[in-house]
Parts: C-alpha cells; sequence; structure tokens
C-alpha cells in the first residue's frame, strides 16, 4: 500500500515591480489564501514606476500581507514546507525586499526558500482555473517588460518561438496611452477610451505581419500615433478613435501571431497570460481565431492576470515538490532567462499532476 503523503503547503510573496502580494496554496485544498496591494496610486503622479519608491512600499505592505495570508488560510507558520519567492526578473531594488523577507521567514520557521521566476509564475498560473491547460501548449506572454511566444513542453521546460525587437504589448498600451493624456497604467485606461472609438478609423502598422516568422515590434506604433494627432484638436471622439486603432493592431498582431505559433509547432492549445491578457478585445479575438481552427485557448482569470502571488505559490509549489531548495544567500536576479530553468519532472508524466485542486 502506498504511504500516505503529507500534502504540501507553501507561501509565496510577489514584489517584482508595483504590486506587493502573499499567498498560500495547498497541495490537495487549492488555493487557500490570496492578498495583494497595488501601489498604482503611489506612481500615477509620475506617469510610471518609480523603482525606490516602490521598494520603500514593499517594504511597508509585505509583512501585513503576509500575516492576513495566513491568518485567512488558517494557516500557521508550522504548517508551511517551504516559502517561494519572486526572485526575478524584475526592479532590483523591489525584488530584494521580498527575497529578504521570504528568506528570512523561512529561516526563523526552518523551512525551505524556493526561488521563483516571475514569468514562470505568469505561465503557470492557468493551472489555477478548474480546466487547466494541457501539456504541451504554445504560451503568449504579454506583460508591461514582456513579449514573447514559447513553447512549453512541461514545468521548467520552454522554448522561445518568438520575442519583441523593441516594446513590449503593454508598453505600447501604456506608451500611445501617454499620448492620448491617459495616467498610468494606461493599458486598462486604453482599451476603456476604445469601448467608444469608431472600428477602423484609424489602420496603425502591423509591420511584423508582412514578414514569416514569429518576431514581433511594437515601438512603431508610438510614431504613427504621435503622427496621427500632429495638427489636430484632440477631441474626446479623435481620441477614442485613435485608442481603439491601437488596441486593434496590437491585438491583430497578437493574434495572427498566435495562431502562426500553433501552426509552426502542431499544437492546438494556447494559454494566453501576463498583464495584457486581461484585454477583454485580445480575449475575444483569440478565442474566435483559435477556436475557428479547432483549438482552445486558456487564461487566468481576470485578477491573475496582473501581477499576484497565487501564480508565485503555484510555481513555487512545484518546485519545493520537486525537492528544489534556495540557498542562504539573498540573491535576486534582475535579469534571469527562462530557458536556464531546470524541468520538473511528473511523477507519471501527466498535465494533470501539475494542475491545482478546486476546494
Ligand atoms: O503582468 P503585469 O501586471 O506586470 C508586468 O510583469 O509587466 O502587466 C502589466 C501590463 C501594463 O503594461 C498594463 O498596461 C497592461 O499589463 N494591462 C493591459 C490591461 N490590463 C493590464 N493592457 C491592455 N488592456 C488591459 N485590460
Ligand atoms: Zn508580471
Amino acid at each position: 500500500m502506498a504511504k500516505a503523503k503529507k500534502a504540501l503547503r507553501v507561501l509565496a510573496l510577489e514584489s517584482s515591480c508595483d504590486e506587493s502580494a502573499a499567498a498560500v496554496l495547498d497541495e490537495s485544498e487549492g488555493l487557500l489564501a490570496h492578498e495583494l496591494y497595488s501601489q498604482v496610486e503611489l506612481h500615477r503622479t509620475y506617469g510610471g514606476v518609480v523603482p525606490e519608491l516602490a521598494s520603500r512600499d514593499h517594504v511597508r505592505r509585505l509583512l501585513p500581507l503576509v500575516r492576513r495570508a495566513l491568518e485567512r488560510a488558517g494557516t500557521a507558520p508550522q504548517g508551511l514546507a517551504g516559502v517561494a519567492f519572486t526572485a526575478g526578473p524584475g526592479l532590483i531594488g523591489a525584488l530584494l525586499t521580498g527575497a529578504a523577507l521570504a528568506r528570512s521567514l523561512a529561516y526563523a520557521w526552518q523551512v525551505p526558500a524556493v526561488a521563483v521566476h516571475h514569468l514562470e509564475g505568469h505561465l503557470l498560473a492557468p493551472l489555477l482555473e478548474p480546466e487547466p491547460p494541457p501539456f504541451p501548449h504554445v504560451a503568449l506572454l504579454v506583460s508591461g517588460g514582456h513579449t514573447q511566444l514559447i513553447e512549453v513542453s512541461g514545468i521548467g521546460r520552454y522554448r522561445t518561438l518568438g520575442d519583441t525587437r523593441d516594446d513590449a504589448a503593454g508598453e505600447a498600451f501604456d506608451k500611445t496611452a501617454k499620448l492620448l493624456g491617459l495616467p498610468y497604467p494606461g493599458g486598462p485606461e486604453l482599451a476603456r477610451l476604445a469601448q467608444t472609438g469608431t472600428p477602423g478609423a484609424f489602420r496603425f502598422p502591423r509591420p511584423m505581419l508582412d514578414r514569416p516568422g514569429l518576431e514581433l515590434s511594437f515601438s512603431g506604433l508610438k510614431t504613427a500615433v504621435l503622427h496621427s494627432l500632429r495638427g489636430r484638436e484632440l477631441t474626446p471622439q479623435l481620441r477614442a478613435d485613435v485608442a481603439r486603432g491601437v488596441e486593434e493592431a496590437i491585438v491583430g498582431t497578437l493574434s495572427a501571431k498566435a495562431v502562426r505559433a500553433l501552426e509552426a509547432t502542431g499544437l492546438d492549445a494556447l494559454v494566453v497570460s501576463g498583464g495584457v491578457s486581461a484585454n477583454q478585445r485580445l480575449r475575444a479575438a483569440l478565442t474566435e481565431t483559435v477556436g475557428r481552427r479547432g483549438g482552445r485557448v486558456y487564461y487566468p482569470r481576470i485578477e491573475f492576470c496582473t501581477d499576484n502571488a497565487a501564480m508565485i505559490a503555484v510555481a513555487g509549489l512545484a518546485r519545493l515538490r520537486a525537492g528544489e531548495h534556495d540557498g542562504l544567500a539573498i540573491q535576486p536576479r534582475a535579469q534571469w532567462p527562462l530557458e536556464t530553468l531546470t524541468a520538473v519532472p511528473f511523477q507519471h508524466d501527466s498535465a494533470a499532476e501539475a494542475a491545482i485542486p478546486h476546494a
């Protein structure tokens, strides 16, 4: 008879940019708590994230978030098998605050600390949903700092198929939103404004669609937007029309490239994650185009598209289960290539084993 194993339970921290978050995930009971504090208001006056302010605010917010997450989960530190934390990539000062706290808690509680790659967190966030994606699949990772198409054969098995040559999709949303006078972060604001815009009123360039391959480029978009606004009165309708044109160009480019990646790999499951995957028009376009060719799209729930600690807990739990421990040194990484991660073997090599149970 198989020996009954105690289910692993982890606490996870996220502090790579402008969200402080803590979550508790249990191997057999699923997600027990997730707490988040967004610094958006703090940075809004400056039109973008101010790294030093972000670090100081993480120091203030993280510990109360940890306390609340443990309380909501009904967990004492003795019930934890490890402390996972975002070790990179991200703002180095912000990463350092979470790494130092996670490492210290793990040391005090005498459990392992597990260093998690922020983008692996985004990639694995859909495992928290009732219908998790199968492996292998193609992932479209679209955040404020990254835009990548990745072949995901398993946890820790990532092959980059295409990347952006310049701006990330989220950055393109944020920069053009700024040109339209919208507050930071511009992505969701621009999407809201685009709702009242006339479809097709502006057709902005989609440069990488004329060329073969899976590379992307978005830096031309803000120049095109600048040209379209030059010498014109910025009326509410003009702003909405331009916003609509920008959203159509970004969504059109991303969905065409995602379909191309499915064709190139022969796969039919697509995962879309990262902040920009919260965009409703992108979700609708992808569901439509991928569905038409018999494929299926998997997303995290909206609140887990942008930065959060639940996704860090998923990656942390998988790595803890595989026996990974971080050393005693506190070593966050501003840069950290996804391809350098080690593969996490499943006992029976099945995707079901990676999925998170639902309480
Ligand atoms: O993943 P995330 O929270 O942080 C990074 O790791 O970068 O992504 C933030 C990005 C920002 O650029 C934000 O404008 C964009 O995601 N974003 C959106 C939407 N919600 C967030 N972009 C377009 N439409 C949205 N609804
Ligand atoms: Zn992120």
